[in-house]
């Protein structure tokens, strides 16, 4: 199965990816916290991606690509795949078609995420991120027990530098001009998109999520 979850900054992607893919058999493949991983690496992808990130931008949709085609040919056949921020523009979304076919697959489920606008910044304000196993806190909402260390690893937690409220602020218009449109470009397929409210309790939202995706399989 190849599902993409689909929702502005902050709304619970990546929350709700890593809750899915501790499934056997599926890979969460984030292309956020691929171009991180980049750029703590120091390639040239990361190089290339920085400036965009830090000024809430999106990543050019060629470097975006060629990113997701490396990973897709590495993964295990019949491995599923949840797609966690891709895509994120028409182009994209456009392309993703033909190489999914090309390895005789397809899209099977859209998840779409919502929530007010004041509801994410508040998230994004609060959220912490370990640098180390990558488990996602948030210091209003799940705060870990001592703060600013991950309960899970013990490594220092880190405030994304995108997170500052004028960064925000930019993503979120970024979101509405160029991957809201996704949504109405998936609703041509009637039987794909799954819309979710994300503004809930975050096991009632994990509980919709593994909904959409059952029915789908
Ligand atoms: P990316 O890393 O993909 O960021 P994003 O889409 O902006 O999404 P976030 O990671 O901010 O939010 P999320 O929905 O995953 O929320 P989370 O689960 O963490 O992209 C970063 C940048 O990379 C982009 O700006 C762009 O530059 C570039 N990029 C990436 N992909 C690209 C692409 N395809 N094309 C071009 N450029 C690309 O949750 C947020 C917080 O809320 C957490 O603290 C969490 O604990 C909390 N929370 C979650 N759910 C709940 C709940 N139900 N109740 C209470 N709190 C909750």
């Amino acid at each position: 199965m190849v599902v993409i979850l689909l929702g502005p900054p902050g709304v619970g992607k990546g929350t709700q990816a890593a809750v899915l893919a501790q499934r056997p058999g599926w890979t969460h493949l984030s292309t956020g916290d691929l171009l991180r991983e980049a750029r703590r690496n120091e390639t040239e992808l990361g190089a290339q991606a920085q400036a965009y990130m830090d000024a809430g931008q999106l990543v050019p949709d060629a470097l975006i690509l060629d990113l997701v085609k490396e990973k897709l040919s590495e993964l295990p056949e019949g491995q599923h795949v949840l797609f966690d921020g891709f895509p994120r523009t028409l182009p994209q979304a456009e392309a993703l078609g033909p190489v999914l076919e090309r390895l005789s697959r397809q899209v099977d489920r859209v998840l779409v995420l919502e929530a007010p606008p004041e509801v994410l910044v508040k998230r994004l304000s609060g959220r912490r991120t370990c640098g180390g196993c990558g488990r996602i806190y948030n210091v209003h909402f799940d705060p870990p027990s001592e703060e600013g260390i991950c309960d899970r690893c013990g490594t220092s937690l880190t405030h994304r530098k995108d997170d500052r409220e004028d960064t925000v602020a930019r993503r979120l218009e970024v979101y509405s001009a160029q991957t809201e449109p996704l949504i109405r470009y998936y609703e041509g397929s009637p039987a794909l998109l799954v819309r979710i409210q994300g503004d809930q309790p975050m096991d009632q939202v994990e509980a919709a999520v593994k909904h959409g995706v059952e029915e789908a399989g």
